[in-house]
């Protein structure tokens, strides 16, 4: 039978498809049954910023008669959230033996840093950093947004033994010179791409609402480019595709257009643990038929280097496709 493992950053892998942070990975039940299914890695749900700041303003709100202890308040709570989290991933590292990736999602300097180490202490196999806010910015350059991204990436990684990936958003001027400046800061993988809470209107009652969190399994193909140009331009660095990949079909996709991993998360709401062993039962039948051992074996076959016209992946406009029409 064809071996599905891999090296995603560092860590050995049963199977490239990992469950990507969301709620389902806080669930020990969950977690278990993933791995059952035979999945290569849990990221576990991420730690917000704002959840610690928000509990704590909440709390400060409530204690106004004690000014006083708001200080203390601030750091007691940031800590008992945090608690909480480390002792999400100890329960998790206690439930599953696959690799455990823990997650922050952050927008600024400050404290992560030391968040992170304590997470490395707690037992997680590596640290994924979902670092981005919605620059609102009219006269900042995003170089200048770039740059502090870059400086929080770099300030982790220093702090830590645990290899780190950072999750990126897709709308960069330059993706493949945002990628190698992660790379150059010490990021062992990248994660392509996160898929953002949008606002949608509701026009019958003129408001705003929550568009659907769920992806497409058309949005797939919108990191399937990246995954071809990224994975040839910058070499060294790990690329685990993200978003609207449903099953197994996709997953081979990805991999032939250069991902190591592949992440669900989706198709795990909708389908459950199913979703992983229907989509590795899809790989060992495509690499049994078409003759590959290994995922490295056809891992970025397909990719911007190893393609007869690399203008495939260029190719932005229309024209030639609806030129006529
Ligand atoms: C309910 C829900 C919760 C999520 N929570 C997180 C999270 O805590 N951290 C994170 O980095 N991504 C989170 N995500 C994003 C997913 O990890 C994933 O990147 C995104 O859903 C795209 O993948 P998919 O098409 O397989 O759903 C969440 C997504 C959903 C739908």
């Amino acid at each position: 039978m064809s071996n599905l493992s891999v090296n995603y950053m560092g860590l050995t892998l049963k199977s490239p498809i990992i469950a990507a942070s969301s709620g389902l990975t806080s669930q020990l039940d969950k977690v278990a049954a993933f791995e059952k299914a035979g999945v290569g890695a849990i990221v576990v749900k991420s730690l917000f910023e704002e959840q610690i700041v928000s509990e704590a303003e909440f709390l400060n709100s409530q204690s106004q008669a004690y000014p006083e202890s708001a200080d203390y308040l601030h750091h007691y709570l940031r800590d008992n959230s945090l608690e909480k989290y480390l002792q999400l991933i100890r329960d998790i590292k206690g439930t599953v033996s696959v690799p455990v990736i823990a997650s922050i999602n952050c927008y600024s300097m400050g404290e992560w840093v030391s968040f992170a180490k304590k997470i490395q202490e707690a037992g997680a196999d590596g640290l994924e950093l979902n670092i981005f806010s919605l620059p609102l910015y009219v006269f900042k350059k995003s170089d200048d947004i770039e740059k502090e991204y870059l400086g929080v990436v770099e300030n982790v990684v220093k702090s830590l033994r645990i290899p780190v990936a950072v999750k990126i958003a897709n709308n960069y001027t330059n993706l493949p010179g945002f990628v190698e400046g992660l790379k150059s800061r010490g990021a062992k993988a990248v994660v392509m791409f996160n898929r953002f809470f949008m606002p949608d209107i509701d026009i019958k009652k003129l408001r705003i609402i929550a568009a659907d969190a769920f992806s497409s399994e058309a949005e797939s193909l919108k990191e399937l480019r990246w995954m071809g140009i990224v994975s040839a331009l910058v070499k060294g660095i790990d690329l685990s595709a993200s978003t609207g990949n449903h099953n197994g079909t996709a997953v081979i996709k990805q991999i032939l257009a250069g991902a190591t991993t592949v992440q669900m998360c989706t198709a795990l709401y909708k389908k459950g643990p199913d979703a992983i062993s229907n989509a590795i039962e899809d790989l060992h039948l495509f690499m049994d038929t078409q003759g590959f051992n290994s995922v490295a074996d056809f891992c970025g076959k397909l990719n911007y280097d190893n393609i007869d016209h690399p203008d495939k992946f260029e190719r932005v406009q229309f024209m030639k496709t609806f030129g006529g029409k």
